[in-house]
């Protein structure tokens, strides 16, 4: 009998099938972020003037490849969030610019901000509140795109079918309002009206953080068969490290608002370099008693993102930290014959002076290590979140 709450096994990474809204060939990036900064104001005084800034997000590049899902990863706080609105501009970059398929968004003669949103569309964790209250499921889906010109039984047909291909079936489903829903079928629902204009790229923001962990497999298998019934690219943000092992080609680490690592994720979950991703794999919870975690890699609070640390923002919790790590930022720095794989910490980079230099990835935290290469050759829990 099939087993419903299992997830499938890892993703066989298939290139994009030609699409038709393909501009650049599948070898341009679908996405390219340079740079994106969001500095939130705190107002204080008589006069509301701001007296400081949250650093949400501070210098974020990165690339997104036509296909690939993109994971993002990173403590509470870091800035995960902030920078999933700046990319749908539901929120303004102070600056920054961002490039889909060629086009720079924003710009003259570029991608308006219009046909930025049908091509990029974001589920959020909180599906109830992401659906209107009072409006048949059916309805809701359709609503897209009827604002954006389709005819009412042509985007009543449209809703019927992507129903259908999230797993409800319209007769069963579409005129039921969202309070008749659980969980999981309420998010179906709005991954169904995130797909309702046809986008070529999601933003899963902890989309399946709030659900069971068996619904959350379901949900997770269906949102691997959309990607290619859908040829579509993802950015899947989650606090959980096993899920976004199991989704994700890449990876990105955030840290206090800026991006700490980015590598293919074999290399990140298997040979972790920057100590605060190794720290973050170390700390993941197990089920087996033989991997349990006595004594916490990672201690305290991230520092207050309003006055974060000078130099390398992770100095203050780092065990290898030198003098050079609170006065120098490090850079992002490929490391040697690791393609794809950069890292900002001053161990990477051999010309850097740190005592370390040149040897990031090399016998760190103690237990770290061990602890994170079998997290990754090992079924991450019982409850079989991969089959
Ligand atoms: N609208 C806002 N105004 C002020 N501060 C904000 C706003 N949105 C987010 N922040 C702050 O920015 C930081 C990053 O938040 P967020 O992007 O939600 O992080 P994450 O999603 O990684 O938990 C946090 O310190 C948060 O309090
Ligand atoms: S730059 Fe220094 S403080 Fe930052 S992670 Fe590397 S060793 Fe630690
Ligand atoms: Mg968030």
């Amino acid at each position: 009998m099939m087993n419903f709450f299992k997830l499938q096994g890892p993703a066989a990474r298939v290139a994009p099938r030609p699409d038709p809204r393909d501009i650049g060939g599948p070898r341009q990036p679908m996405l390219i972020a340079r740079n994106l900064r969001k500095h939130f104001p705190i107002t204080g005084g008589l006069l509301g003037r701001a007296v400081a800034s949250v650093k949400a997000v501070d210098d974020v590049s990165f690339t997104v490849q036509k296909g690939e899902t993109l994971g993002v990863v990173g403590e509470s706080g870091c800035g995960k969030s902030t920078l999933a609105r700046l990319l749908m501009h539901l929120v303004p970059p102070d600056s920054g610019e961002m490039i889909f398929d060629g086009q720079e968004v924003g710009a003259r003669y570029g991608l308006r901000l219009r046909d930025l949103r049908r091509n990029m569309q974001m589920v959020f964790q909180d599906s109830a509140s992401s659906l209107n209250p009072r409006m048949p499921i059916e309805e809701s889906v359709a609503y897209g795109p009827r604002v954006h010109g389709m005819g009412r039984a042509e985007a009543r047909a449209h809703a019927i079918s992507l129903l259908e291909q999230v797993g409800l079936p319209a007769r069963l489903f579409a005129g039921r309002y969202p309070h008749e829903l659980s969980g999981g079928q309420k998010q179906r629902v709005n991954i169904a009206r995130a797909l309702a204009l046809d986008p070529r790229m999601l933003i899963l923001d902890e989309a399946v953080s709030a659900l069971d962990k068996s619904v959350e497999a379901q949900v997770l298998n269906l949102l691997r068969r959309l990607k290619s019934e859908f040829n579509l690219t993802y950015i899947f943000i989650s606090h959980d490290l096993h899920v976004v092992q199991y989704i994700s080609d890449r990876v990105m680490v955030m840290y206090l608002g800026e991006v700490v690592e980015i590598g293919p994720v074999e290399r990140i979950y298997a040979n972790a370099s920057h100590p605060y991703t190794q720290a973050l794999l170390a700390s993941q919870l197990h089920a087996d008693p033989r991997n349990r975690v006595t004594d916490p890699p990672i201690t305290g609070d991230p520092p207050n993102p309003v006055n974060p640390p000078t130099g390398c923002r992770f100095h203050t919790r780092c065990p290898f930290a030198e003098a050079m790590c609170s006065s120098t930022a490090p850079r992002l720095h490929p490391l040697a014959g690791e393609e794809g794989h950069i890292v900002a910490c001053h161990m990477a980079d051999p010309s850097s002076g740190h005592a370390r230099a040149g040897r990031a990835g090399l016998d760190r935290l103690g237990m770290a290590r061990p602890l994170a290469a079998k997290a990754a050759s090992e079924p991450p829990c019982k409850e079989g979140l991969r089959a």
